[in-house]
């Protein structure tokens, strides 16, 4: 509003000054003093509308709406143990399982299901946990990386990864851990891959077989060959 009186009188005053000095050319055709003034006039009003964006007496900008946020119970159980929580509802189950549980062996890579780095398995399945919101999971059985083996006790394919070097910097391990206990799995139940040659039946492991269910786990190490070779050796394949 202040702002608003401010610009209005400077116009004015620029208004003024332009008329006159118009008016004065007309009378000796001189323009010396006047278009000082008008120069003076005009300065004041760009002065005044610097001042009205600086100061914000323009128009106030209308206060932000703050939402709420919404939290809700979950429970599950996480690698045998039965854990409770009360969550914001927007929690994925990454972060749940890395910043409310202090699992961190799970890893965060893309954080948009591009990556595999966060593979876990939800009722034996392998899901990234990223794209996966933790209220979705009551009552539901979730294996991390530290509930697959333990450094005393690990896993027939932690073990095979460590033998065939199946790892560089690591990071996307677990998940590659993760995902290739649940592809022996999938192979020994029959469920088809993209590659498969037949939809029913038995099915083998294959090194195309392999590999195309675990195109969903990056290795930016380029591990591949070694990861496949360690999970050749735990499904008992040679050669
Ligand atoms: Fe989940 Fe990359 S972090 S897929
Ligand atoms: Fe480094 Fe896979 S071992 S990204």
């Amino acid at each position: 509003m202040i702002g608003e009186l401010v610009i209005k009188r400077a116009s004015k005053i620029s208004v003024e000054c332009e008329i006159k000095n118009k008016h004065m050319e007309n009378e000796n055709g001189s323009a010396g003093i006047t278009r000082r003034e008008m120069l003076a006039g005009t300065a004041v009003a760009v002065t005044a509308l610097a001042i009205t964006r600086v100061t914000g007496l323009e128009a106030a900008p209308a206060s932000p709406i703050v939402t709420p946020v919404e939290s809700a119970g979950v429970s599950f159980n996480v690698n045998g143990k039965a854990v409770d929580l009360e969550m914001d509802t927007r929690t994925t189950l990454l972060d749940v399982l890395r910043e409310h549980l202090h699992l961190t062996g799970t890893k965060k890579g893309c954080d948009h299901g591009q990556c595999g780095a966060c593979t876990v398995l939800v009722n034996g399945r392998r899901i990234n946990s990223c794209l996966s919101l933790a209220l979705q999971h009551q009552d539901d059985s979730i294996i991390t990386i530290e509930g697959i083996g333990t450094p005393e006790n690990l896993h027939p394919m932690q073990s095979a990864f460590i033998k065939h070097d199946g790892y560089q910097c690591g990071y996307c391990t677990p998940g590659q851990i993760c995902s290739a206990v649940a592809v022996l799995e999938e192979i020994k139940a029959g469920v088809p891959s993209h590659v498969s040659t037949e939809l029913m039946g038995p099915m083998e492991f294959t090194n195309a077989e392999f590999r195309e269910r675990m195109s969903g786990n990056i290795c930016r190490c380029g591990a591949y060959s070694n990861i496949a070779q360690a999970a050749a050796e735990v499904a008992g394949v040679t050669g």
